[in-house]
């Protein structure tokens, strides 16, 4: 059954949506190459848990590509009140052993794990007045999203399907080691998963995954299309470098920010009632579409989604002469600095968990209220005043998508990664 290159990928991907130790262990045994060991020399690792993008893979373009195959992993103290100098040892080690086992990279594993503003309520002392970092809240005045307001989120992401089961078994304690390294104390001792998610991007993935609900039948997800809704997205100059989302003062220097939103799709008639120029129309911008600026999933367009400067200031002129806007370009309204810099770091990957087309949606900023600004301006609720754009429909892809979960949290720098007081000390 699992002889062939495709029966094989058809495995891993089962693998990793169930998990469990019999679908590590065959997955085990079809790895043809090792996977890369970690080190031992801690000072050798970067402080900012978020700086995936030297490891990570670049197309052609310099774009950069998120792990093939992601986890998310919401965690929970198993005691009240604030984690103790025991717990703080206990996670130190477990994730000491990751490093260790797995080269910090996309063919071994890269992680971060970040806390909520709950998690810090457990303390007497406050989190700094200029840490912005609220509790997770409703974004637009038509969704009714739950909250996530576990103690922590640890994300998982590698190429390699079985290194991410390999890692997560070792710290839910179901094996003894990972990549053979021992795992002498595996984070389930103090943390309690409340939540497993998991997810996938890259060329391929969603179409060979689109059987689920929320996308049409006739499978129409294109075969290189990276997500589920046919094109690529993340172009390097549309995104905000890791500098840039990195906090620069403060007891959480060289940590950042992530909000995480978990989204449902429903693209019936995406695919159906509209065909590629209609969809790169409200993917893109309307004079995307009438310039013919897309082919395809959008490789054509090199580095950048070729918003400019014109194209994000005319969207109420597009919206009168074409009745309907872009999703980028309406974003973009509230992306960009003073100085023309990008403000968040998009980090999202599909999902076909419970057999529902999601996406997980991470997002890295140096303020949770950044990327607040940026949702409010891809509400689009003001340019409902044209009559053509209603608050779901010719509104960018509004109507395709349905957020159910919303969440925040702090990813600290490496030296305070495990358990965290609100101070830093
Ligand atoms: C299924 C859901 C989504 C899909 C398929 C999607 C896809 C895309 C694509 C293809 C682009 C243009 C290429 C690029 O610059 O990356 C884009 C841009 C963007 N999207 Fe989304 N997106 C989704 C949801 C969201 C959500 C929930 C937000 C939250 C605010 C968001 C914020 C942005 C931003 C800020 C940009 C960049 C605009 C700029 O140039 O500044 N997107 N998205």
């Amino acid at each position: 059954m699992f002889d062939g290159p495709s029966s094989r990928r058809e495995f891993m991907k089962a693998a990793v949506a169930v998990g469990g130790a019999s679908a590590l262990s065959a997955c085990m045994s079809r790895a043809e190459e090792p996977i890369p060991k970690g080190t031992d020399d801690p000072s050798s690792l970067p402080e900012r848990q978020h700086a995936w993008n030297d490891v990570l893979v670049h197309d052609d373009a310099g774009n950069v590509e998120g792990p093939r195959h992601q986890l998310l992993l919401y965690v929970n103290l198993d005691h009240d009140g604030p984690p103790t100098e025991d717990d703080r040892r206990v996670l130190e080690s477990a994730l000491t052993t990751l490093d260790r086992a797995y080269e910090r990279s996309h063919e071994g594993l890269v992680y971060s794990i970040a806390y909520s503003p709950a998690y810090f309520d457990r303390f007497d002392e406050s989190l700094p007045d200029d840490l912005d970092l609220p509790e997770p809240r409703s974004l637009a005045p038509f969704e009714d999203p739950e909250f996530d307001r576990q103690d922590a989120l640890l994300h998982l992401g590698s190429t390699r399907a079985d290194a991410l089961l390999e890692a997560e078994e070792a710290l839910t304690g179901d094996r003894d080691t990972a990549n053979t390294v021992t795992m002498e104390s595996p984070l389930t001792d103090v943390l309690a998963v409340d939540s497993r998610r998991t997810g996938f991007v890259g060329a391929g993935m969603p179409a060979e995954r689109q059987d689920v609900a929320g996308i049409p039948d006739s499978k129409p997800v294109p075969e290189q299309s990276p997500l589920f809704m046919g094109f690529k997205a993340g172009f390097a100059q549309n995104q905000a470098t890791e500098d840039y989302v990195t906090l620069q003062d403060g007891p959480f220097a060289g940590g950042t920010t992530k909000h995480v939103a978990n989204i449902r799709q429903r693209l019936d008639d995406w695919y159906v009632e509209q065909d590629f120029e209609d969809r790169v129309a409200e993917m893109f911008s309307p004079r995307h579409a009438a310039e013919g600026l897309v082919d395809g999933v959008g490789d054509n367009l090199g580095d950048s989604s070729g918003l400019t400067p014109d194209i994000i200031e005319s969207i109420e002129e597009q919206a009168k002469q074409y009745g309907r806007v872009g999703h980028a370009q309406k974003a973009a309204r509230a992306n960009r600095d003073e100085e023309g810099n990008v403000r968040v770091l998009r980090r999202h990957f599909e999902s076909t968990d419970d057999d529902v087309a999601s996406l997980h949606f991470p997002s890295l900023q140096t303020g949770i209220s950044v990327f607040e600004e940026v949702r409010e301006a891809m509400n689009g609720t003001d340019l409902t005043s044209n009559p053509a754009i209603r608050q779901r429909v010719n509104n960018g892809i509004l109507e395709y998508i349905f957020v159910r979960r919303r969440g925040n949290f702090l990813v600290p720098p490496r030296r305070l990664r495990s358990f965290p007081t609100p101070t830093g000390e």
